[in-house]
């Protein structure tokens, strides 16, 4: 699959979000990344902030939930617009059942392995997802430093998708910017969350497409 790009919002400016969607139209995805305060220590947006931000965009919605009980919170984020929803594994508590009720609401459904998780244990599971993510720093805050130590899990997680013969999408987020998408794309990831890469740059929209070359080569 041809790379992909998904610009995080947690690094946009929370007064101006329907400009800071458009800002980067073009990009393949909107990286909306929900905190509770209780699965990571920090507090972001809810289920009517993605209502609005979905009818003020037309680039989807690729929601990354950091939170307690997604298994009760999820379907909610498809209802109210996302068009792929992300989970934490670590966090769920029947990610199966949790994956196809994702996908029979017609969102996306993706699971989420903090840094400390590994992935051999969900090899059977990863039928039932149509995205996984590898979080490339702790889940919590932008503008943190990419874990080179997650390339081999990314190695192996892409042999994985491989050897079941699956579609499924390697999305990787944290610390993915200009000097470190290369060696995700090289590990086997192929959809790219950035935060500060995008909206600390002058031109974020240059910066989406800047990306997604580097991803290509
Ligand atoms: C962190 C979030 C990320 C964050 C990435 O827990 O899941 O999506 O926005 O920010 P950068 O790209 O700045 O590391
Ligand atoms: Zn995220």
């Amino acid at each position: 699959m041809a790379p992909q790009i998904s610009p995080s919002i947690l690094s946009a400016d929370f007064a101006r979000l329907a400009d800071e969607a458009k800002a980067v139209e073009g990009a393949d995805w909107l990286h909306v990344d929900v905190m509770d305060n209780h699965f990571v220590p920090n507090l972001t947006l809810g289920v009517p902030v993605v209502e609005s931000l979905a009818r003020a965009t037309d680039t989807p919605l690729d929601c990354h939930l950091m939170i307690e009980g997604p298994d009760r919170w999820a379907p909610q984020y498809v209802e109210a617009g996302a068009s792929s929803v992300t989970f934490h594994v670590e966090a769920a508590a029947a990610p199966v059942r949790l994956a196809r009720e994702i996908r029979a609401k017609g969102a996306r459904a993706s699971m989420a392995l903090r840094p400390a998780t590994p992935i051999e244990p969900y090899e059977d599971l990863l039928p039932e997802l149509d995205m996984l993510l590898i979080m490339t720093v702790e889940p919590g805050f932008g503008g943190q430093a990419f874990l080179d130590i997650m390339l081999p899990k990314i190695r192996r997680t892409r042999e994985l998708i491989s050897k079941h013969g699956l579609e499924l999408w390697l999305q990787v987020d944290g610390g993915v910017s200009a000097s470190t998408i290369e060696r995700c794309a090289e590990a086997g990831a192929d959809v790219f969350v950035a935060g500060s890469a995008v909206y600390g740059a002058e031109d974020p929209a240059q910066a989406v497409r800047a990306l997604r070359t580097q991803a290509e080569t």
